[in-house]
């Protein structure tokens, strides 16, 4: 039987598939928010993320445990906001949750590097990179969304998810 992944690695790894999971469910609370304002365009983008990003994010984590010979375990993910005051606030939430799940990336890369699992690296490095590619996706929307003056209607139609 394949043993490529340590206890203490394949713990970690499998609370990074609640949290993206976890972040699939939050951008789909926004999405939720912003059908229920008719912003359209934030809807989709933010439905899109769930889909395409974070339940696909989950997946490799959960791929990886089983291909090294691991023990998936799926626990609990939170109930979401689905109250926002304001777009803007959307955003900053948004763009704070990819921080915090940057720092959890980190997390794993240090006990990779810890305990010398070098099959992991490669993994945790294209985590790596997909973060900055998340937190820019985040900012440059909210960026978009203050340079529009927040002119609501007109962002909105205009914003589109890169998938
Ligand atoms: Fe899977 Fe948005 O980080």
């Amino acid at each position: 039987m394949v043993d490529l992944i340590s206890k203490e690695l394949n713990e970690l790894m499998n609370k990074q598939i609640v949290e993206e999971l976890q972040s699939a469910y939050i951008y789909l609370g926004m999405a939720a928010w912003a059908i229920e304002k008719g912003l359209k365009g934030l809807a989709n983008f933010m439905k899109t993320h769930a889909e395409k990003e974070e339940y696909k994010h989950a997946m490799k984590f959960t791929h990886y445990i089983q291909e090294t010979g691991g023990k998936v375990k799926f626990d609990t993910v939170e109930s979401v906001a689905t109250e926002y005051e304001n777009v803007e606030e959307l955003l900053v939430a948004a763009i704070k949750h990819e921080e915090y799940i940057t720092n959890k990336i980190k997390e794993l890369m240090d006990l990779a590097t810890t305990k010398n699992e070098y099959y992991a690296f490669d993994l945790l490095n294209w985590f790596i990179q997909e973060q900055i590619e998340e937190e820019n996706l985040f900012t440059d929307l909210y960026n978009s969304f203050l340079l529009s003056g927040k002119m609501l209607g007109v962002w909105d139609q205009h914003i589109k998810h890169p998938e």
